[in-house]
């Protein structure tokens, strides 16, 4: 068996898969996240360790997996954390998380010190929630911390750490800490010394396959696992989930609807320049990335009116109600933007709006107009790669979008481009399994893998009159950010 750690915000969940890429047995154990002011948002490192640890035990104990026959253990993890750790790699302070957004006055001496600089080196821009703004904060207003400080890892490097005694960070990871040089793929000492971080805080890095070690014997005694089981680096989880999902080529690209939405692509060329408006990070594939473009509020739009307009329906009969409406919803329009904005506008201001609202509508057309805004959010991410010719004709529908047919016609007929679901859909926990499993050497690569791990379902084709009708639709879609962005 291999097992895939999938280290998320709310909980762990370890799956144990074997060489057919079928699921034996899995195990999830939640955590808790600390918010002690606004915007703040922390963990406890040792609750993901002890989180990992009883989902491991409870694979062993309760489900019969025998320790003797995992091979190989493999991550994906939440991104852009900030473990700090001493000298004796004792963590200094409570993890700062990705969500956590108390450093726009870093990012802000980020953008003032480095301007264009940052972004062509690291190909994003500074966000709070990215990992080297909070590096910044610490330094600013935790000094006897800083002081201490010797290294620094993220989420899931750090179970890792604590499994084989050895630190090291993946490069997919790693450029989300955006202290990478992303073309070169070495820490930036530029950065470094502009922002007075020395250099030798940064761990050694590893790629997703690479060897990372073997379980130490004090781990081996805490979980029950042996230590002849191999440990792999892993991935951030929007890499996991991507190779999970099958992006492994350029003419894929994925559309993930959970509470906010994930529209990325595979990128082979690092020149490619979205200039920072998308994300562009390391892929876990060697030498090869993935660009991403986040909108805030996809399936948060969907909850948020079944809540507040459809309490007494079941959420399957609401979206299906939508089919009562027509392409483009008779007219009605709906901005996703109901707690701001991220691609392709990085804007935490503006909010949502239906637009067009006739004395006829009735609620199947607003359900069917939210369901394609959320979809036209998408195609504006999308619009960029055609802007930059970066062209694709494969988009993999995961998540709540999936779940329902005429949301995957509606994606379809919106990007125009054939939409595929998947049939065993996990996640990137499966996709951490595969990195396992591509570092044994039980496939050759990640499409070999993939072929037994990952299997497609239905396709959805353009209907080319829908099709057509929504290209008008998305012209009018389009005017809604430029006439709404100042009115909050
Ligand atoms: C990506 C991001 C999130 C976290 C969630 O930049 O912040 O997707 O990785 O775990």
């Amino acid at each position: 068996y291999v097992l895939g750690v999938d280290l998320g915000t709310s909980a762990v969940k370890v799956s144990a898969m074997n060489r057919a890429g079928e699921i034996v047995a899995q195990q999830s154990f939640d955590y808790p996240l600390s918010q002690l002011h606004p915007g703040y948002s922390e963990q406890n490192p040792e609750d993901w360790v002890s989180g990992t640890t009883v989902a491991i035990v409870r694979l062993i104990l309760n489900d019969k997996i025998k320790p003797e026959e995992i091979q190989g253990i493999s991550f994906s993890g939440q991104m852009h954390g900030l473990v700090l750790l001493d000298d004796n790699n004792q963590v200094l302070r409570p993890a700062i998380l990705w969500n956590d957004t108390r450093t726009t006055k870093q990012r802000e001496e980020i953008e003032a010190k480095l301007g264009d600089r940052f972004v062509e080196i690291t190909k994003n821009r500074p966000l709070e929630g990215f990992t080297l703004p909070k590096l910044l904060w610490v330094k600013e207003n935790e000094p006897a911390i800083w002081e201490q400080a010797k290294t620094f890892l993220l989420p899931k490097d750090y179970v890792r750490y604590r499994m084989t005694g050895q630190l090291a960070m993946d490069y997919s990871d790693a450029t989300g800490t955006v202290l990478l040089d992303v073309k070169k793929g070495d820490w930036s000492k530029e950065i470094c010394d502009a922002l007075d971080i020395p250099v030798e805080l940064c761990p050694p890095l590893i790629q997703s396959i690479d060897l990372a070690g073997q379980i130490s014997k004090s781990y081996a005694l805490f979980s029950g696992l042996t230590t002849d089981t191999k440990v792999f680096g892993g991935g951030a989880d929007n890499a996991a989930g991507a190779v999970g999902a099958g992006i492994l080529s350029p003419n894929m690209v994925l559309s993930s609807i959970g509470t906010s939405g994930v529209v990325l692509k595979y990128e082979d060329n690092p020149d490619v320049d979205y200039h920072g408006v998308l994300q562009f990070e390391d892929h876990a594939i060697p030498d090869s990335y993935y660009s991403m473009g986040v909108t805030l509020a996809a399936g948060y739009s969907l909850s948020w009116f079944k809540r507040t307009f459809a309490a007494d329906e079941s959420f399957n009969d609401m979206v299906d109600s939508a089919g009562e409406s027509t392409v483009g919803a008779n007219g009605l329009l709906f901005a996703p933007y109901i707690v701001g904005e991220r691609a392709p506008y990085a804007d935490a201001e503006v909010r949502g709006s239906f637009i067009g609202v006739d004395g006829t509508h009735q609620r199947h057309d607003f359900v069917r107009s939210v369901l394609e805004g959320i979809i036209f959010s998408f195609k504006d991410i999308m619009t960029i790669y055609d802007e930059n010719h970066n062209d694709f004709d494969t988009v993999v529908a995961i998540g709540g979008g999936a779940k329902n047919p005429l949301w995957l016609q509606i994606q379809a007929d919106i990007f125009n481009k054939k939409v595929v679901s998947l049939e065993n859909e996990q996640g990137p926990g499966m996709g951490a399994a595969m990195m396992a499993a591509v570092g044994l050497g039980w496939f050759k690569d990640f499409q070999e893998a993939a072929d037994k791990f990952v299997h497609f379902g239905k396709a959805y084709m353009p209907i080319p009159e829908n099709a057509e009708r929504y290209k008008q639709v998305y012209k009018v879609y389009k005017q809604i950010y430029k006439h709404t962005s100042d009115m909050s």
